[in-house]
């Protein structure tokens, strides 16, 4: 099977499993990049049962609208009951690294409100330890150089995202080089960095569940 088979085969899973878990009317969140495309073009099969849906990227929102799917802003909804999303990284305890595509902040917003967090990926994307993936930081643009030091003195090298603006304005810095044995800790530690916005850690609101593309089928691993 190639990766978009794959990436397709989870999208049809996570569909099903919206059908089967969010109860009619309700709102679902919706994430961002290449998985989570192939998970909106099947939900648009099932749009009229959605109250709506809260994008997680001006992309996502785009694409949602773009099949008749109902596109509402968060300050608009009281709750979200699933929010199904990609990754980057998720490790054994469904801790992930977010954040290739540059939306982890709305990604983390979305997250936090939903009830539960489905990530749906591939089998490369789940990996023993984090890091390999390089970290995304989003930061405010006067901050970049300063916070850049001092993600440094974590252990990790920093690299300006070269060309990337988020859809809220701001830059990404992408650590290299970081083993990261503690995910719950280094999220909450670059978080307290002044001038970061977020950073890609997803340990401290990790997966409720795990849909995982595999060339047997797709698994489904709760937490
Ligand atoms: C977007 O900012 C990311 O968090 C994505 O969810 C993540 O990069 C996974 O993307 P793919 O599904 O394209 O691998």
């Amino acid at each position: 099977m190639t990766q978009d088979e794959l990436k397709q085969s989870v999208a049809r899973a996570a569909c099903d499993y919206v059908r089967d878990h969010l109860p009619a009317g309700a709102i679902l969140g919706v994430g961002t990049g290449s998985t989570a495309n192939f998970f909106i073009d099947e939900i648009a099969g099932i749009k009229d049962r959605l109250g709506g849906a809260v994008a997680s990227s001006e992309a996502t929102a785009a694409r949602l609208a773009s099949h008749g799917v109902r596109v509402l802003d968060l300050n608009s909804v009281d709750a979200i009951g699933i929010y199904v999303d990609g990754a980057d990284e998720i490790d054994g305890r469904m801790a992930m690294v977010k954040g290739g595509g540059g939306a982890l902040t709305r990604e983390k917003i979305v997250a936090a409100v939903a009830d539960t967090f489905v990530c749906i990926c591939d089998a490369s994307k789940r990996v023993q330890t984090m890091g390999k993936f390089p970290l995304p930081v989003e930061v405010i643009p006067m901050a970049s150089a300063y916070v850049s030091r001092e993600l440094g003195k974590l252990g990790g090298t920093p690299r300006l995202r070269e060309g990337m603006v988020t859809d809220n304005g701001n830059l990404i810095l992408d650590v290299h080089g970081l083993s990261i044995s503690d995910p719950v800790s280094l999220e909450a530690q670059i978080n307290q960095i002044v001038g970061v916005v977020t950073n890609g850690l997803f340990a401290l609101r990790g997966a409720d569940v795990l849909l995982l593309a595999t060339a047997n089928g797709v698994e489904t691993h709760v937490r």
